[in-house]
């Protein structure tokens, strides 16, 4: 888990008639993990997909699995993910009645623990939960289907969970990912990279895409282009504050 950045597939937009060969596709074709969104039509307005699923394809890809529960109430489900075969299990704050407690049972359970923003929801909800978190996903659509489109503001929102990711491993030592998803595309990953992100949904890009590896194989340039930006961006304001001349 601990390379520069990952792709994340999401099997919302695959076809779920031939799930496990979908899986096996995109990790051959250059995916790091996994995105499973399951939805229970009642946090969200879609319903997808539960345990079973997860358990099914588990046996067809050793990437981790990273699963984004839109239900509430969360807790019972997240024992069910873990003996599925889960890595990851991110949940919606306002979707646990005791957040605290559902990340620590996460964790309990051997899986990785995120917390989901909607783009409505504050940061805030990170304060005092961040050694308990291992992962933020920052939503840039509203959760509940695919093929939205990107809304903007979610840039301004991964810089500030960036800086707040970052001063927490300066004084922690500790990693937390940051995450994207929705309306993640080859032409503006750059940017989203740039603004902070380090692991990457993208649903209808890549399985709307006839060949996956071509547009994971573009999604990697295009990140690496954005990541190169935002380090010349830090050096640049590193510079103008230590400059003679400087404030
Ligand atoms: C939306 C889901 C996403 C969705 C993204 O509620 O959480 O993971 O599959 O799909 P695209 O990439 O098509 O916006
Ligand atoms: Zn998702």
């Amino acid at each position: 888990m601990d390379s520069k950045f990952r792709i994340a597939p999401s099997i919302l937009s695959a076809d779920f008639a031939r799930l496990g060969e979908e899986v096996r596709n995109v990790i051959a074709a250059g995916a790091d993990w996994i995105h499973f969104d399951v939805m229970d039509n009642h946090y969200v307005p879609n319903l997808t997909v539960g345990p079973l699923v997860c358990e099914a394809i588990r046996p067809h890809v050793a990437a981790p699995i990273d699963v984004h529960l839109m239900v509430e109430p969360v807790d019972a489900l997240v024992p069910a993910f873990a003996k599925a075969g889960a890595n990851v299990i991110s949940f919606h704050p306002e979707a646990s009645r005791h957040v605290d407690r559902t990340l620590a049972l996460i964790r309990d359970h051997g899986c990785k623990a995120g917390l989901v923003f909607n783009p409505a929801t504050p940061l805030d909800y990170m304060d005092h939960v961040m050694d308990k978190l291992d992962l933020v996903l920052i939503m840039s659509v509203n959760p509940g289907f695919g093929g939205q489109a990107f809304i903007a503001q979610a840039l301004a929102k991964l810089q500030a969970a960036r800086a707040r990711i970052d001063a927490w491993a300066q004084a922690s030592g500790r990693t937390i990912l940051l995450e994207v998803d929705g309306g993640v595309k080859v032409d503006n990953i750059a940017q989203i990279a740039a603004a902070g992100a380090d692991t990457f949904v993208a649903g209808s890009a890549i399985f709307g895409a006839r060949d996956y590896a071509a547009t994971i194989a573009a999604m990697r340039r295009e990140i690496e282009r954005g990541l190169a930006q935002r380090t010349a961006r830090q050096a640049e304001r590193e510079r103008e504050l230590y400059s003679p001349g400087g404030a």
